[in-house]
């Protein structure tokens, strides 16, 4: 870890990083699956679809950038490279079969991915929290913000819902 005169103590500073960086690889596989799914997928509303999905694309990729350089500023190093980020997400692994092409699949597989994530950073703001870490927490609280409202714009789009 890099020196710091944040006065936060060394060990939350770790526990930080840690979040940050395996937040970062989240971010970065979920938004190579927005893209994926912006330009494959197909059906009658197409346009709305793919056009939405591009904001989800910018949102998610300012959020992998404050994420980062949060763990900068805290004195850490960033495991930013896709190869890093494929190792050390926490997102399932599952990859979309390529049969799928439909607006309802997509959308599904995409409500999926980003229930998980945010997940996952709900999991990061408590430990953060819980280390009076503050800062972090309230970044990851903005990240939570904005995957809970895209998963609700994919939701949308589907009818009816089990529950
Ligand atoms: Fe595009």
């Amino acid at each position: 870890m890099n020196k710091t005169r944040n006065t936060l103590p060394p060990q939350v500073r770790k526990e930080a990083i840690v979040v940050l960086n395996n937040t970062v690889a989240d971010l970065f596989d979920l938004f190579a699956r927005i893209k994926q799914a912006h330009w494959n997928v197909r059906g009658t509303t197409f346009i709305g679809l793919h056009k939405l999905l591009d904001e989800f694309a910018d949102r998610t990729l300012k959020h992998i950038d404050l994420a980062a350089e949060r763990a900068t500023a805290l004195g850490g190093v960033v495991e930013g490279t896709l190869r890093e980020s494929v190792k050390h997400s926490q997102l399932k692994k599952k990859e979309e079969p390529e049969s799928i092409s439909g607006m309802a699949d997509w959308i599904h597989t995409l409500a999926d991915v980003h229930a998980e994530a945010g997940g996952q950073v709900r999991k990061g703001i408590k430990k953060l929290t819980d280390a009076e870490d503050f800062g972090t927490a309230d970044l990851l609280t903005d990240v939570l913000r904005t995957l809970d409202l895209q998963l609700w714009l994919l939701e949308a789009h589907i009818n009816r819902l089990q529950t």
